[in-house]
């Protein structure tokens, strides 16, 4: 058998673990598409231990049961996935809010805290403020990078979980990881095993191919596959990329949830998505560099945050925490800016793109190969409050680019065009 370890990240995305204990592929160039609910089983003791083994099955002799359970070709995506996160084991989801609730609701219980980010995605601000109160699971929502604050709600023995984005969305703020990893480490040295700390992290803004969280320590990472993974705006999925003692924990709330991501989707997401991310990510990322220079330079433009540009806030912690594993900078593929004026300007030119942009979509999700605008305040974040947006740092007139595939020329002419018009 060839060895994978040898080789780049680049080139495992492309050919995985080579061989699958998922399926017998040998004669498949492509790992083939199963779709099937349901499985043969060989006898009642095979049937029987496949649903006591469950969720703690060893790969080399898997038990396919039933598809809610687990699925071969979403089994050889979990282990993509893994692979590239630099993770134990990866459990898929049918999208990154499955993946975000089923993830939360394993690890927690009523009376327990979630810390997270103050920035948050519109639907996790949602999930924790909304939804897991009903549970009894408390929240409080800080800045993860004042260092003082993350300490004293670690002290809480109600914590129990810390969760940011690693890039957040929309404002692009960089989490200072390792520092975080740190704190949270030297926290559960005074706490019992069953009393840990678990740092959950969201690394769908960044992608594998930006940033690993793993490698800084943090024990759980998630991903919407809907986005930058599969690429093409086609698919839905999330995933968790976690220890492998949660497996079975994680594997078991899937089933009890029903949170399952289609085999067709999965088959999508692998074979198309994850093979072609890290030269879909580099094309879109030296455009968003291009983009984000000519929008900096700009008189009606007020401010504009990309981690590539110098002016970033946080530009020293973009360049320890953003890089490709082949140890390039990676800025990533997503804009945020503030044009000079009130909102009606911002609604006036984003009209206008709407309108008339030929390289330019309003409409939400991002990493796609279409540049989509929108403005998060009113769209992707409107879940927070009007009063709290302050709080989560997020100006109404902010305008979120997610740069595609075209030429970057005609991206900029299409701002450009805009811009003139305000
Ligand atoms: C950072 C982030 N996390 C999670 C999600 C949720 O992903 P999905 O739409 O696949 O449920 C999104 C969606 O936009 C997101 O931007």
């Amino acid at each position: 058998m060839k060895k994978k370890s040898s080789k780049s990240p680049r080139t495992q995305a492309i050919h995985g673990e080579f061989l699958s204990q998922s399926w017998e592929f040998s004669h498949h160039l492509i790992p083939p598409m199963t779709a099937s609910t349901t499985f043969r089983l060989g006898s009642l003791e095979r049937g029987a231990e496949g649903f006591s083994t469950f969720g703690a099955q060893k790969t080399d002799s898997p038990i396919w049961i039933y598809d809610r359970l687990e699925e071969p070709t979403t089994k050889m995506l979990e282990d993509q996935l893994a692979l590239l996160e630099k993770g134990e084991c990866a459990v898929t989801f049918g999208s990154g809010m499955g993946a975000i609730a089923s993830t939360l609701m394993s690890l927690l219980k009523a009376g327990d805290k979630v810390v997270a980010h103050k920035t948050l995605y519109g639907c996790t601000y949602s999930l924790l403020t909304n939804w897991l109160p009903r549970l009894q699971i408390k929240n409080s929502l800080i800045d993860v990078n004042d260092f003082k604050v993350l300490e004293k709600e670690l002290a809480d023995p109600a914590t129990r979980v810390v969760y940011f984005e690693s890039v957040s969305n929309p404002i692009l703020e960089i989490a200072d990881l390792e520092k975080i990893a740190s704190l949270v480490k030297a926290a559960n040295k005074k706490r019992k095993k069953e009393n840990q700390i678990y740092t959950v992290v969201d690394n769908t803004f960044a992608t594998p191919w930006a940033l690993r969280p793993i490698e800084w320590g943090i024990d759980f990472v998630i991903q919407s596959l809907t986005k930058n993974i599969s690429g093409f705006g086609t698919e839905m999925g999330g995933a968790v990329i976690a220890p492998k003692e949660h497996e079975s924990m994680l594997r078991v709330a899937r089933k009890d949830f029903g949170a399952i991501i289609h085999p067709y989707s999965a088959w999508h997401i692998l074979v198309y998505g994850i093979s072609t991310q890290a030269i879909r990510f580099e094309q879109q990322q030296s455009t968003a560099l291009k983009v984000s220079q000519f929008l900096e330079k700009h008189p009606k433009v007020q401010s504009v945050t990309y981690p590539g540009l110098k002016t970033h806030p946080q530009f020293k912690l973009a360049k320890k925490y953003l890089k490709s594993p082949e140890n390039t900078f990676a800025p990533g593929t997503m804009i945020s800016f503030q044009l000079k004026g009130d909102m009606k300007k911002c609604q006036k030119f984003v009209d206008d793109i709407a309108k008339n942009s030929y390289a330019i979509t309003l409409a939400v999700s991002l990493g796609l190969t279409k540049t989509l605008i929108e403005v998060p305040g009113f769209m992707t974040h409107s879940a927070i409050p009007t009063e709290k947006r302050g709080e989560s740092g997020i100006d109404p007139r902010a305008i979120r680019l997610s740069i595609g595939l075209e030429n970057a020329q005609d991206i900029i002419a299409d701002l450009e065009e805009a811009l003139k018009k305000i």
